[in-house]
């Protein structure tokens, strides 16, 4: 069976989005340590780090505001570029910031924070997926994954609670499901994936890192590393694939 390498073209490229948090910047340093990537782009509502700056001459940080300008204009570059996109990893998500943390509670739904945690955790990797079908169409194999949650499982949600952050995962979920039934029509040598991390040492988990069990709170890297080897072996099959870090499939 042909596995997908990135050592086949003349310029494999790996885009990662989302590059500022933990898991988009381990990501990012994982695909930066791997030399088969010619590219490396990072976009990122914020700047780039200082100590990538002077390191890292294949890489390429974009700033973006997540629009639909913004987005269409940065897979225009890529694509002028010459690069052959071979990796996309989607991060974004938000479960709190200074404004909004999970609902334990219907009555403590709102609209306004419902719309934000939509937003970040659906709008914005509809956004890229949808705009990168125009430029895979011609693509020999790429990867792209997005960062969903096995909260955004349907039949694995026992608990409740979380109403924004787990519903707008499992409508991820849904569009990530639709997207790769018309991919399969327009650009077949994509994969879609839509990854759950496990819990993961990051901003978004830190206040609910209490409950963890022992040697169950990922670091950054081993997640990215998790992933990134899957990626190698996974092969476009007009589906959407949701797995975990150990490669188990996660019930819808
Ligand atoms: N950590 C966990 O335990 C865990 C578990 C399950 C699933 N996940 C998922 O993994 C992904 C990465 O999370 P993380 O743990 O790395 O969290 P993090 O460190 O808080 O990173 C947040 C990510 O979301 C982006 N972001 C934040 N606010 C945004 C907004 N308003 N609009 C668009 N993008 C926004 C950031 O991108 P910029 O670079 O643009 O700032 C960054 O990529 C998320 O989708 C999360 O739901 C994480």
């Amino acid at each position: 069976m042909l596995k997908m390498t990135a050592t086949a073209t003349a310029n494999p490229t790996a885009l990662v989005v989302g590059a500022s948090g933990g898991i988009g910047a381990a990501v990012l340093e994982r695909y930066l340590r791997d030399p088969a990537y010619k590219r490396v782009f990072a976009v990122s509502r914020g700047p780039q780090p200082a100590e990538l700056a002077s390191v890292e001459p294949r890489l390429e940080w974009l700033t973006s505001d997540y629009s639909e300008t913004s987005v269409a204009d940065i897979v225009e570059q890529i694509s002028q570029g010459g690069c052959e996109l071979r990796r996309v990893i989607i991060c974004n998500g938000i479960l709190h910031n200074g404004r909004l943390k999970p609902e334990k509670s219907l009555d403590k739904v709102g609209r306004e924070a419902m719309h934000e945690v939509f937003d970040a955790n659906v709008v914005v990797p509809a956004l890229w997926v949808s705009t990168l079908a125009r430029h895979l169409r011609k693509s020999n194999d790429c990867a792209i994954a997005v960062l969903s949650a096995r909260v955004g499982s349907i039949s694995d949600n026992r608990l409740g609670g979380w109403y924004s952050y787990r519903s707008s995962k499992a409508a991820l979920n849904m569009f990530l499901k639709t997207a790769s039934i018309e991919y399969a029509r327009r650009a077949p040598r994509v994969k879609l994936v839509a990854f759950h991390p496990g819990t993961t040492d990051t901003a978004l988990s830190q206040p609910f890192q209490g409950g963890v069990p022992q040697g169950k709170l990922f670091s950054p890297a081993f997640v990215a590393e998790r992933l990134c080897e899957q990626l190698e072996t996974l092969q476009p099959d007009g589906e959407l694939t949701f797995v975990d870090w150990d490669a188990r499939p996660v019930p819808w």
